[in-house]
């Protein structure tokens, strides 16, 4: 039997690069699981969030517990000024910037008849605006450090048809193909861009949907049952790290299944 062996280091690269990441909606559900993720192999995380409390508190918990620097900033994204001075305060707290991963979202219920201009604006601005204003705002940071990447949050809800939340579903759709756009200009930088589309997470998002529709996307699901926001934040790690070296412009599904099940 030939035996092949290239010389290949397979030592884990889960913590590299070092560098510190930007992390948008890191006070609750996946984008805190994956701050936690990202700083238990010591990498030092700022988390942006429209809830100051929230983001601070999160920041002061992971620093105590992991040893890595952290910022927790008060953002609101769906105002395009607010980006700027967040990315200086956290160059400035963290040394480093190499990874960003764009969490913050809320799905509002509004069908056809209650999207406005300012909800639509709002939405489509919190979502995928801010995905290219975040970038843009750390770019020479990107370009300057070997290894970084971006991971933002898209939805299932961007393929499938749910006509309760047609601005929701418009703005994951939007970041998929965001994505897919920059991902071409970023790898000329060496920066690898991918998007993770979540199905049914355990997070205050989905609290409402799961007491309302009881055991409904369980029988769905393959896995047959709702996902853990840990189970999103070591794929997200995963992304950021060198470990995902040859992965760009990539949607991966995190959903138990739930896309491709035929189950009722
Ligand atoms: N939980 C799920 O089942 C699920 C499924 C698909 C996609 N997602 C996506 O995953 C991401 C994280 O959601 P989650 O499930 O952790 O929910 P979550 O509610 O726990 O977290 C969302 C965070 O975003 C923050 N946020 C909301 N509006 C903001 C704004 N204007 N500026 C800054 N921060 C803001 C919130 O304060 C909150 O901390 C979201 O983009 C969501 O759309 C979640």
């Amino acid at each position: 039997m030939t035996v092949h062996d290239n010389g290949a280091d397979f030592a884990s690269q889960l913590g590299l690069p070092e560098t510190g990441v930007v992390i948008t909606g890191g006070a609750s559900g996946i984008g805190l699981a994956t701050a936690h993720a990202l700083a238990a192999v010591g990498r030092p995380v700022a988390l942006w969030d429209i809830n100051a409390e929230g983001a601070e508190g999160a920041a002061r918990i992971i620093a105590d517990r992991y040893g890595v620097r952290t910022a927790g900033l008060a953002v609101d994204l769906r105002n395009s000024q607010a980006v700027a001075p967040a990315a200086i305060a956290t160059r400035e707290a963290l040394g480093t910037v190499g990874g960003i991963v764009h969490g913050a979202g809320t799905a509002e219920v509004t069908g056809i008849d209650g999207v406005t201009p300012d909800n639509w604006d709002a939405g489509l601005g919190l979502h995928a605006r801010a995905l290219l204003l975040i970038t843009q705002a750390f770019r020479e940071d990107l370009r300057a450090n070997p290894g970084s990447a971006i991971v933002a949050i898209a939805s299932i809800n961007a393929t499938l048809g749910n006509g309760t939340i047609p601005i929701y579903s418009a703005a994951k759709g939007a970041i998929i193909s965001l994505v897919r756009s920059m991902a071409d200009e970023l790898a000329f930088d060496g920066v690898r861009i991918n998007s993770v589309s979540p199905g049914q997470i355990d997070t205050p998002i989905m609290a409402n949907t799961k007491a309302h529709l009881p055991g409904h996307f369980e029988r769905r699901i393959l896995l047959g049952r709702y996902g853990l926001p840990e189970e999103l934040g070591r794929v997200i790690r995963f992304l950021l790290s060198n470990e995902a070296s040859y992965i760009t412009a990539s949607q991966i599904l995190v959903d138990g299944g739930n896309i491709h099940s035929q189950r009722q």
